[in-house]
């Protein structure tokens, strides 16, 4: 038998699923460059907020903990072009060389998130002004104006100079663009930037009048200029336009850089920037298409580690590009800007780590190697102390670092595959926030209320975006939405037509593209596909009973009353799976949930906000009517399966995010990359936030 087949067939045999990869294969690597490991253990350092004499023993530091990456330089301009158009890289190339020699790589920043301090001052107009119209100071960073063309023009020179000069240095492998792109620009260039982009989009003042209704309130306007700029409690169609907009703006911001690096830079360093998970400033999608890699600090989002809500913002920023992704940042132990920053507990570090790699992440970097000496983020947590010494934390990610050696090459090649997908629509994201109807209608909440059952059941789920191919998955999940154009409809329905099982969640195609009701109502385009519709929503001040195929259970937050439409709903195959109980009157007894076949595939429309048991229960159903099955079955709660594949090979990671031991079945004997590699077990054991890497085929 052909060497292929046998792995296929003795996979089968232990219940691993081979997947062949969705859209364009994954990055197998940390980075393009051969010689560079394949996974990757990193620190952001600040060179040039120390004396060079100490230099030497941070990177010793490093390299005794199995670092092979530092990033360097986002912050960094003032150190590079102390005075206008005087530069001094000696301590860059220093530092880089330095870093070398003890095997690390380097990531390079681009400094246009922090300008210096005779650039703002010459010349203001490179400073940010904010909605309520109060322009930004120097002293703090992201003080920029995102669309000022002089500040662009200054960006770009200094990106050239790094360019000419690092461009085809073989220990850099990447760049990072600026740092978390965030704070957009409310002065006046920005705002008839703002009516130029109008102007392209609507052609007419008459035209965007029509399309932004704006009859109501007297808003009609006589010329684009009239328009005022605003984030919020606006006309929702201006609204959504000003987020597009702000996205494009973004994009050109990024485009002005990659222009100074791309023709000056081997292929082999990649461009990317630091995202910020669920931040829902501009459109990431937009932004992902002139990029070449996604990366992300992670950083979690309450005080204690949920490791669903971690996981799924890992899935979120694999889908920007749908390729394996890096964790540019993440926290050493605790941050400093939360209320109370309270600490990862001992052995949540490595169990985050390597949560990072089982989502698909080839390179996890901690912030920071050190704190500056003063500074705003002087509490913040890092890996060596004031006095220059390891503190607790760096002896577990010396551990960490020397897992990630010793199953680098066992991971090289690999990424994770999924049949599930569920939708992320920036546009339906931020219809929904401008107008919430309900506070408590959060749609990323309304997500992970799909995805963290789907997640623990089937092991792989993607998150993409409404416009990414779908045929490779065998269930889609669109969870609130909201702005449905008859394009993406027709992409959801192809997907139906074909075999494929698509579930809408609550207050799905309620909008067109301008932010205005669509006319057909709910769910839109998709309506007669369906085969029914929402009658009306209703926001709910208490939870609502639900009875019906899933047994009884809870609607909560939001509630639509649906009808079938179909004339013949037996012929047409559509059944109402879920009814209200009785509550506000209008809802009782009415359908919630309604499901239409179509051959050998499916879409469902789910009304309300279910409550966690039904939902666990109406996604099971999902899962096992769209064919797809677990990755490992009967895995205990808090213990988390992910898989990385390649053609030839599969790599598991288990992760008990429990504070008790486990014990895991496997279907067959496999290799344990962490134990001793020559043995093959049948089970392991997991201590509290233990991890296991298991390799499935022959060695
Ligand atoms: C962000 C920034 C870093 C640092 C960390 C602190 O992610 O990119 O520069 O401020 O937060 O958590």
């Amino acid at each position: 038998m052909p060497l292929l087949r046998r792995i296929l067939c003795s996979a089968a045999a232990i219940g691993i699923v081979f997947i062949s990869s969705a859209g364009t294969p994954g990055h197998a690597q940390a980075t393009n460059f051969p010689d560079k490991p394949p996974i990757l253990l990193g620190a952001a350092w600040y060179p040039e907020q120390w004396p060079e004499s100490r230099w030497n023993t941070d990177l010793d530091l490093m390299e005794k903990a199995h670092i092979h990456l530092v990033r360097i330089g986002e912050f960094a301009w003032s150190s590079m072009e102390p005075s206008e158009g005087k530069y001094n890289f000696g301590w860059l190339d220093k530092a880089i060389a330095m870093a070398a020699q003890h095997h690390i790589c380097v990531v390079l920043g681009t400094p246009s998130a922090a300008p210096p301090a005779w650039l703002t001052s010459k010349y203001p107009q490179t400073l940010r002004v904010s909605e309520n119209g109060v322009r930004a100071q120097h002293g703090n960073r992201q003080q920029f104006s995102f669309s000022d063309p002089l500040y662009r023009k200054f960006v770009y020179n200094i990106v050239l100079q790094m360019a000419r000069r690092y461009g085809h240095n073989p220990d850099v492998v990447g760049w990072q663009l600026d740092n978390e792109f965030a704070e957009p620009d409310f002065g006046p260039t920005a705002q008839a930037q703002f009516h130029a982009w109008l102007q392209k989009r609507y052609g007419t003042i008459a035209n965007l009048n029509e399309k932004w209704a704006t009859a109501y309130w007297s808003q009609t306007y006589d010329n684009f200029d009239e328009i005022p700029v605003r984030a919020d409690n606006e006309n929702p169609a201006l609204l959504l336009d000003w987020k597009r907009f702000v996205t494009d703006t973004w994009k050109s911001y990024a485009q002005n850089q990659i222009n100074a690096l791309r023709p000056n830079i081997d292929p082999r360093q990649f461009i990317t920037t630091n995202t910020m998970g669920w931040f829902d400033g501009f459109n990431e999608y937009e932004l992902h298409s002139i990029l070449d890699m996604a990366a992300w600090d992670d950083y979690i989002s309450s005080d204690h580690y949920d490791y669903l809500d971690n996981g799924a913002r890992h899935d979120l920023t694999r889908g920007y590009k749908r390729k394996d992704f890096w964790v540019m940042e993440t926290e050493p132990v605790f941050v400093d800007w939360r209320k109370t920053n309270t600490p990862l507990k001992k052995g949540q570090v490595i169990d985050m780590a390597w949560q990072a790699i089982g989502h698909g992440a080839n390179a996890v970097e901690y912030w920071q190697w050190r704190s500056a000496p003063n500074g705003q983020e002087e509490y913040h947590g890092t890996l060596i102390g004031a006095d220059g010494k390891p503190v607790p934390v760096y002896w577990q990610i010396q551990k960490l670092g020397a897992e990630f050696d010793e199953t680098g090459s066992a991971l090289e090649g690999t990424s994770p595959h999924s049949r599930v997908a569920i939708i992320n629509d920036y546009d339906s994201r931020w219809a929904i926030n401008f107008q919430r109807q309900s506070a408590r209608f959060d749609p990323v909440k309304e997500m992970l209320a799909f995805y963290d059952p789907l997640r623990t059941m089937s092991q792989a789920v993607d998150i993409v975006s409404a416009q990414a191919p779908l045929s490779s998955y065998k269930l889609v999940v669109a969870p609130a939405l909201n702005v449905l154009t008859p394009v993406e409809a027709e992409h959801l329905m192809h997907y139906v037509r074909n075999g494929g099982h698509l579930i809408l969640g609550p207050r799905s195609g309620m909008k067109n593209e301008y932010n205005g009701l669509n006319p057909q109502g709910q769910p839109g385009p998709l309506e007669p596909f369906l085969g029914a519709r929402v009658l009306q929503y209703y926001a709910l001040a208490n939870n609502v009973p639900l009875d019906g195929f899933f047994g009884p259970g809870r609607a909560k937050i939001w509630a639509e009353q649906l009808t079938v439409t179909a004339k013949d709903p037996e012929a047409d195959h559509i059944h109402v799976l879920e009814r209200y109980g009785k509550s506000n009157g209008w809802l009782d007894g009415q359908p919630a949930i309604v499901t239409r076949r179509y051959g050998t595939g499916s879409i469902t429309y789910v009304g309300a906000w279910l409550n966690p048991p039904l939902m666990q229960k109406f996604a099971a159903w999902a899962l096992h009517d769209a064919g797809v099955r677990p990755i490992l079955p009967n895995v205990p709660m808090g213990v988390e399966v992910c898989q990385r594949s390649s053609a030839a090979k599969d790599i598991l990671i288990l992760i008990n995010h429990d504070t008790v031991t486990h014990t895991i079945m496997l279907r067959r004997p496999m290799f344990n990359l962490l134990g001793n590699k020559s043995m093959r077990v049948g089970e392991v054991t997991l201590p509290k936030y233990g991890v296991a890497v298991l390799e499935a085929s022959p060695r």
